[in-house]
């Protein structure tokens, strides 16, 4: 596997690349939902791209950017063993250098929820994501469906500017107790990490009530106090949502999905189901 850091180094070894080539963006920090982008991609294309940044715009004020977990090394043992053929792992300067002065910015699907709970930090993902696609101009980019909303946002992105990729969606792995892999979960003292399953069992305890015909808030609210009983401090959101539109549902119709943020001693959780 090839390590690229600057433009310059990425775009010559990209030109060698054998088509079709995948892209797998990253912050780093890797672990098995990572790895299975990894694996979707070398299925479905002839090279695999990874990128490792931990980009500053997408993290707001006194959020976690300074103590994000960086391990540049580990990332590129893990990646090389699943096959990558190319890790690009930029610095700041590289992606955002003197002068830089765009924002992308994807209205509607990226509102509410994460967007309400985290001013600008999907305006950063966008801006990074369209940059990573156009300096990687990969024929698929894959992403996890951990993180719900951000995939809508991307494929709303990429048909709104009529970027040429395909978006794959991955379904989300989890630890064996139900917990999903998140770089985040590096965070959690073995206590929380015990309680943090409590997430998970609200969705599918959720899930199965709304199944069952359980009238939708009711299931919510038993939900969000399973959580508060686990010991979680704070709720951002527990909500039953169309999956295209991401717009809140009081009851069951059409395609939807099960989403859910929340905070566990300093870190924050986020979880979805479908339903
Ligand atoms: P990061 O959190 O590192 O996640 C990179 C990709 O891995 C995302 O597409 C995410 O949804 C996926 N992923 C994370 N945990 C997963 C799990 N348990 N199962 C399946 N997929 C999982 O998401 C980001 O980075 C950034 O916002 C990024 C898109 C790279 C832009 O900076």
């Amino acid at each position: 596997m090839q390590i690229v850091r600057s433009s310059e180094e990425l775009a010559l070894a990209r030109a060698a690349l054998p088509p079709k080539v995948a892209l797998v963006p990253t912050m780093g920090a890797l672990h098995a939902g990572h790895m299975a982008l990894i694996a979707e991609g070398k299925k479905r294309a002839a090279s695999v791209v990874a990128s490792v940044f931990v980009n500053p715009a997408q993290f707001g004020p006194g959020e976690d950017f300074g103590r994000y977990p960086r391990r540049n090394a580990d990332d590129a043992q893990m990646l090389e063993a699943e096959g990558c053929d190319l890790m690009w792992a930029p610095l700041v300067e590289d992606i955002y250098p003197e002068g830089f002065a765009t924002r992308v910015s994807v209205r509607g699907v990226s509102d509410r929820w994460e967007g309400e709970a985290r001013p600008r930090h999907f305006d950063g993902v966008a801006t990074v994501v369209a940059k990573l696609l156009l300096s990687v101009r990969p024929d698929l980019a894959l992403f996890g469906e951990k993180d719900f909303q951000q995939l809508s946002m991307i494929r709303r992105m990429v048909a709104d500017l009529n970027i040429p990729v395909e978006i794959v969606g991955v379904p989300t792995v989890r630890e064996a107790d139900g917990l999903a892999f998140s770089s985040r979960n590096a965070y959690l003292g073995t206590d929380e990490r015990e309680r943090a399953i409590a997430l998970p069992r609200a969705l599918a305890t959720a899930r199965e009530l709304i199944r069952g015909g359980t009238n939708v808030s009711i299931a919510l609210k038993q939900a969000k106090q399973s959580l508060v009983d686990a010991g979680f401090l704070r709720i951002d959101y527990f909500a039953l949502v169309d999956a295209a539109t991401l717009e809140p549902l009081d009851q069951p119709q059409g395609c939807m999905r099960l989403i859910a943020a929340a905070v566990i001693g300093t870190t924050r959780l986020i979880d979805n189901l479908a339903i």
